[in-house]
């Protein structure tokens, strides 16, 4: 990408994006409803009409078959997570964004390094964020972020925008001085902020601190280098389970299209339920794995068309059915990351499949 602003975190990176788009109440925005809140904290806040798209049953990102139906002449931006590292089929998206004069914001919270058709995350869409959490593929330890985009106006924007200042339309005093004092030499002054010089025309948007510290980007900068390698071994510790958990009948697991490149932030398989309309078998395994098995379950995260501050807004049960139907019957996580040894992958599978059996009533 031509531009890479780092940030405080993704969380900033987002707010940040809405502020670019000058998104206000009036407008609507298309999001897919299975990510982290994070997703939409920025457009919540700017008080944007959130518009729940349905999401893949296997990739769990946002179906682009369920986006079209949702535009209306108020919409926007499409806002899309890259799951767990697998990133969302972004062809046809950019497709229909580029028809309907869209722009595209990717959370590339999960995705540092992934891939489709060749193309890394948030390369492909209009803005991307990033997120250098230490829970994520690559860290700043602690806090971190980063937003990438190319479009050349918003680089004014940003700066800014992203370091307390204002942005507002200039009109030239006639004369440097206010009251009786003129406008200083001193460099001082720069804190003056164009005070003795402009005056301010229209609207003025005020910026954020959303900036790094240099000691969490010279972190990062250690830890870019490492990403590839980092992102290989979540990858083969994400095949080694596939390939164990693929053998247990009861379970389906995630497949990697042609053509993509999973990191495996987040591992995830399906049960499949004998009965369906219910999450007491999935929340049964659930709890076998991990009150009895020693396998912790974080299960990430819950379709946020149904937080309560979303139902608020009349958003309800039923809106993205394949969403709900996976999450509440079929998703769960395991645990991944970089240093798993394959004895414990191992361990992790022979548990799983004790606890299926045992919830199947085998
Ligand atoms: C999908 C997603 N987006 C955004 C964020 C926010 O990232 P950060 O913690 O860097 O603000 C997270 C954090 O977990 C996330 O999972």
């Amino acid at each position: 990408m031509k531009y890479a602003f780092s940030t405080t975190n993704c969380t900033a990176s987002l707010f940040l994006s809405v502020e670019l788009l000058g998104l206000t109440p009036d407008d609507e925005v298309i999001v897919t409803p299975q990510t982290f809140w994070a997703t939409v904290r920025g457009l919540q806040s700017a008080g944007v009409n959130l518009c729940f798209a349905d999401i893949d049953p296997n990739t769990l990102n946002i179906d682009p078959a369920t986006i079209e139906d949702k535009i209306t002449p108020r919409t926007k931006a499409i806002y899309l997570v890259h799951l767990g590292g697998l990133m969302a089929d972004m062809d046809p998206i950019m497709d229909i964004a580029r028809r309907h004069n869209l722009t595209v914001v990717e959370d590339c919270a999960h995705a540092p390094g992934a891939a489709y058709k060749g193309r890394k995350a948030g390369s492909i869409g209009d803005i991307g964020c990033f997120s250098f959490h230490s829970l994520k593929n690559m860290s700043t330890m602690g806090e971190g972020g980063m937003i990438t985009f190319n479009r050349d106006e918003w680089v004014d924007l940003t700066r800014p925008l992203r370091s307390i200042g204002a942005v507002y339309t200039r009109r030239a005093r006639a004369e440097e001085r206010i009251g009786p004092y003129a406008r200083p030499a001193h460099k001082y002054v720069d804190h003056a902020a164009g005070a003795f010089s402009y005056d301010c025309e229209g609207p003025v948007r005020v910026g954020n601190n959303y900036r790094m510290s240099e000691v969490a980007a010279a972190v990062g900068s250690v830890q870019l280098a490492r990403l590839d390698e980092l992102n290989q071994m979540r990858r083969q510790i994400g095949k080694r389970l596939d390939a164990g958990l693929s053998q247990i009948e009861g379970i389906r697991v995630q497949l990697e299209p042609d053509g993509y490149k999973h990191i495996y932030h987040l591992y995830v398989f399906f049960y499949q339920p004998l009965k369906r309309g219910s999450n007491q078998e999935k929340e049964e395994l659930i709890r076998i794995l991990d009150a009895e098995e020693g396998i912790e379950i974080q299960n990430r995260y819950f379709p946020i068309h149904l937080l309560p501050e979303e139902r608020a807004r009349g958003h309800a049960f039923g809106e993205c059915p394949i969403a709900e139907e996976v999450w509440f019957e079929q998703h769960v996580n395991l645990p991944i990351y970089p240093t798993l040894r394959p004895d414990q992958v191992d361990t992790i599978v022979d548990a799983v499949a004790r606890a299926v059996k045992r919830v199947r009533g085998a």
